[in-house]
């Protein structure tokens, strides 16, 4: 189901030290309905490289494991929806005679969707459920893996894009030599690449240690990037920071070729990125997700008696669910949005993953005869806190926030 990783995968380098250990894990996005048969368990641990500053999890799950039954589809948010007018309105400063627009891991078209308002769209989603959807909204997509093999074709047939969109699905790639080799067959002298991931110093300032999951094999840095790309047809050109999924980082890239100045920024970058600042930072992450989960601990024992939920069932409400061994009779309900995970189980536990409107009236293992309202909801999705507590206004309990500290609101 997995196997050891040992080599940088951004410098080759082998000094690889461990800074992070969230013992043995689910997939997290692995939803099953109750009885069915689970993916599996993996350990789920962060490693450092010494050389240049990349953080990477110990072992890559076979993504054929992890992605047949994959849930994650693009969040249909408001906050989501005005990140992608302020990504779209980036790429239109900087390339204002751009036509084909590329995304690959398209989801359900989502982002491909609000694109087709400015360019000609293209996906690559390996997802046959996603990609299948993408199309039935009228999506180009192809049903591929975006690699050597797939930009090849695609490239044979005269195909070259003008900006190419990776968003949240970089990290998840674990041979990056070819991701880069398959971006320089589908782009041109001009073209832009734009890859969005999550920043680690803003996981740093989160201490969002639940942004490590199986899914997510590498933690970015600027600098990892610049190691990357060495000997590559790329080049940095602009850093974007972007407060979406809880601190991300929008990594512009050109062509050498290009002739446009890259922006300042990106030195700024490299510069408070030293390999000691952020194995110092992954330490202290460390320490405080062990302290977040034992405070989450504390508090949901010191409620017995008391019905407590879940709001928002993300990958990360998997990670600290399994990191603080909950079950149901600690976390009655997780309310989530997402059909494909409503009458699923989270990962690794009995913890039923129910709809939105729970939130206001449920029957509950420990209240089973009567209809009442959660005392307490841990947002897991805390990324959404905002947007989630507007939405749901009328909550008579407290909400709870797993971090940066464990808060009642
Ligand atoms: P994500 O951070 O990985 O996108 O996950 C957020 C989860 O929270 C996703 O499963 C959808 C859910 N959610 C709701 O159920 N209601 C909401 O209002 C929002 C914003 C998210
Ligand atoms: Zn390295």
């Amino acid at each position: 189901m997995y196997h050891a990783h040992r080599k940088c995968r951004a410098c080759n380098g082998t000094d690889l030290v461990p800074v992070l250990d969230l013992g043995t894990q689910p997939l997290a996005n692995d939803f099953r309905r109750p009885g069915e048969e689970c993916a599996g368990m993996a350990p789920l641990a962060v490693l450092l490289c010494r050389r240049c500053s990349l953080a990477q999890l110990s072992v890559v799950v076979n993504p054929q494991v992890m992605y047949a039954n994959y849930s994650y589809v693009t969040s249909k948010s408001e906050t989501m929806k005005e990140h992608f007018e302020v990504v779209l309105d980036e790429f239109a400063q900087e390339t204002w005679r751009s036509k084909e627009l590329l995304e690959i891991g398209s989801n359900d078209g989502t982002f491909l969707l609000k694109a087709a308002e400015r360019f000609k769209v293209l996906g690559f989603e390996p997802a046959s459920n996603l990609s299948a959807l993408a199309i039935e909204r009228g999506v180009r997509t192809i049903n591929r893996l975006f690699d050597e093999s797939n930009a090849a074709e695609l490239a044979a047939t005269g195909y070259k894009a003008d900006v190419i969109v990776a968003r949240h699905v970089f990290c998840h790639v674990d041979y990056w030599q070819g991701f880069i080799r398959a971006l320089e067959l589908v782009s041109h002298k001009d073209t832009l690449v734009f890859i969005e991931v999550p920043y680690v110093k803003d996981m740093f300032k989160n201490a969002s240690a639940d942004q490590c999951y199986h899914e997510h094999l590498s933690y970015m840095s600027v600098l990892a990037m610049v190691h990357l790309l060495a000997g590559t047809k790329f080049k940095l050109h602009k850093i974007i920071p972007y407060e979406i999924h809880g601190g991300a980082i929008g990594i512009m890239l050109r062509h050498v070729e290009h002739e446009g100045m890259a922006d300042v920024s990106v030195d700024q970058y490299t510069v408070v990125e030293s390999v000691e600042s952020l194995e110092a930072g992954w330490r202290c992450l460390a320490q405080k997700m062990q302290r977040n989960c034992g405070d989450l601990m504390k508090l949901v024992s010191a409620c017995r008696g008391k019905v407590i939920c879940g709001f928002g069932a993300s990958a990360k409400a998997t990670v600290f669910i399994n990191a603080c061994r909950f079950t149901k009779q600690d976390i009655a309900f997780v309310c989530d949005s997402t059909r494909q995970k409503q009458g699923c189980l989270v990962p690794g536990t009995d913890i039923g993953v129910v709809p939105e409107t729970r939130l206001a009236w449920c029957k509950t293992e420990i209240s089973e005869k009567e209809w009442i309202t959660p005392d307490y909801a841990i947002i897991f999705a805390w990324n959404f806190a905002s947007e989630i507590m507007s939405k749901n206004k009328d909550f008579k309990g407290r909400w709870i926030i797993p971090c940066p500290e464990v808060k009642i609101l």
